[in-house]
């Protein structure tokens, strides 16, 4: 059996997604299972370098996880001839410097989004890589959900008919920071950190509309900054001035109509912390993180209006739980392992540079369309960026 090693530096490995999601959930993951199968009989080993600011976090970190590398030079990690990905999980402003100095350095991409701040840098980014010859990814987890694998199922088995709508409701309440701590940074909520929920959450919804229903054509979004004072991880107070609510109208391909609430300033009164709905001819289905459940033209009951009588019917229980059928795994690593087949074997990967500005371009749009108080066309963008 043939081991593959593949040099990973991981820059940002301290902040909540770097640790927890990308080297405690799938690259350490998948060194614990053994490493990465691959259908030619070799195996992956994923060999991760940790890059940060601070010696003593970044050091403790390698320790906690017997890691013999680590270092707080950026340039350091890039001149290693055994890296051969770079990773990026630190603020996104931090993004567009550090991947340019990584594909200059002829390294592979795998990077959190949104890939920029503005369409572009993100085209550039793409560009740049493609003319280097490298490979690159972009995380779009949240395709690799159980709820919304299942959501994609049933619309691949044609169950909804036409679909008419979508519906979703994504958020939480964030806490101010003063009388209980905030539990997101406090950069998400300053636009000139690269914050904003605009620029955060619409590269998730650009994928998770283009793969699962259809592609986006166009926006009209309304945002605001409900909470102009925060406190931040020092306990000091500053001034708000990203956006922390967003309600958007996409319009996609074939007149479906997308109404998606983003926002970190709602209390939960819903299963899960996002759940999309979506309503077609022949049925309807409601999908979260984890679960998913589906409503059959053949089984929709008939409500009639009477606002005089107590409702009689208890309409959450008239849906039909979708089942899993398979392992679900983490989908950060679900992700992580088609990349590193994209890299070794050549396996087919979409998800790269260019579908992360798509991402970006949404925000974008959305950003200009609340500016500006009008519906907004998202114009096709091709590998030329135009
Ligand atoms: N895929 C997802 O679902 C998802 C969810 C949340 C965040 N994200 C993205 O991941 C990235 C990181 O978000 P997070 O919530 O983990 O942030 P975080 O603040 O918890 O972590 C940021 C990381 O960047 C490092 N960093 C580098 N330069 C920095 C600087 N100048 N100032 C502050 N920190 C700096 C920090 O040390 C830390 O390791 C963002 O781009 C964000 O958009 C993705």
């Amino acid at each position: 059996m043939t081991r593959e090693t593949v040099g990973i530096a991981m820059n940002g490995v301290t902040g909540r997604m770097g640790y927890r999601q990308h080297l405690l959930r799938s690259i350490l993951a998948i060194r614990d299972q053994g490493g990465l199968a691959l259908p030619d009989g070799r195996t992956v080993w994923p060999e991760p370098i940790l890059v940060g600011r601070n010696a003593e976090k970044i050091e403790a970190l390698a320790t906690r996880h017997g890691l013999d590398k680590w270092t707080t030079s950026l340039d350091e990690a890039l001149a290693d001839p055994s890296v051969t990905v770079y990773f990026d999980a630190q603020v996104t402003q931090a993004r567009v410097p550090a991947i340019t100095r990584a594909i200059e350095a002829g390294k592979h991409i795998y990077t959190e989004k949104p890939t920029a701040e503005t369409l572009d840098d993100a085209i550039s980014l793409a560009r740049i890589a493609d003319a280097a010859g490298i490979k690159h990814g972009v995380v779009q987890d949240k395709l690799f959900l159980p709820g919304l694998l299942k959501l994609k199922r049933l619309v691949d088995s044609s169950f909804f008919g036409r679909i008419l709508s979508v519906r979703g409701e994504f958020g939480y309440w964030v806490f101010e920071g003063d009388w209980q701590p905030a539990q997101r940074p406090s950069w998400n909520y300053r636009a000139e950190d690269g914050g904003g929920i605009i620029l955060d959450m619409f590269p998730h919804w650009r994928y998770v509309l283009d793969h699962i229903i259809a592609p986006v054509r166009s926006v009209y979004a309304e945002a605001r900054t409900d909470i102009p004072t925060r406190w931040d991880e020092q306990g000091r107070e500053y001034k708000a001035t990203a956006d922390d609510a967003a309600y958007a109208l996409f319009e996609l391909e074939g007149g479906i109509v997308a109404s998606l609430n983003s926002s970190w300033t709602t209390r939960v009164n819903r299963e899960e912390l996002v759940e999309f709905q979506i309503d077609g001819t022949h049925g309807s289905a409601v999908a979260g993180l984890r679960n998913c459940k589906a409503q059959h033209r053949a089984a929709t009951p008939k409500p009639v209006w009477n606002p005089d009588i107590p409702a009689t019917e208890d309409f959450l229980a008239q849906w039909q739980e979708v089942p899993d059928n398979a392992v679900m795994d983490n989908g950060f690593k679900v992700q992580w392992e088609m990349f590193l087949a994209h890299l070794v074997a050549d396996a087919p990967y979409s998800h790269d540079l260019w579908a992360g500005a798509r991402g970006v371009q949404l925000a974008e749009l959305g950003a200009q369309s609340w500016r500006e108080g009008r519906k907004v066309a998202v114009p096709e963008l091709d590998r030329t960026g135009k």
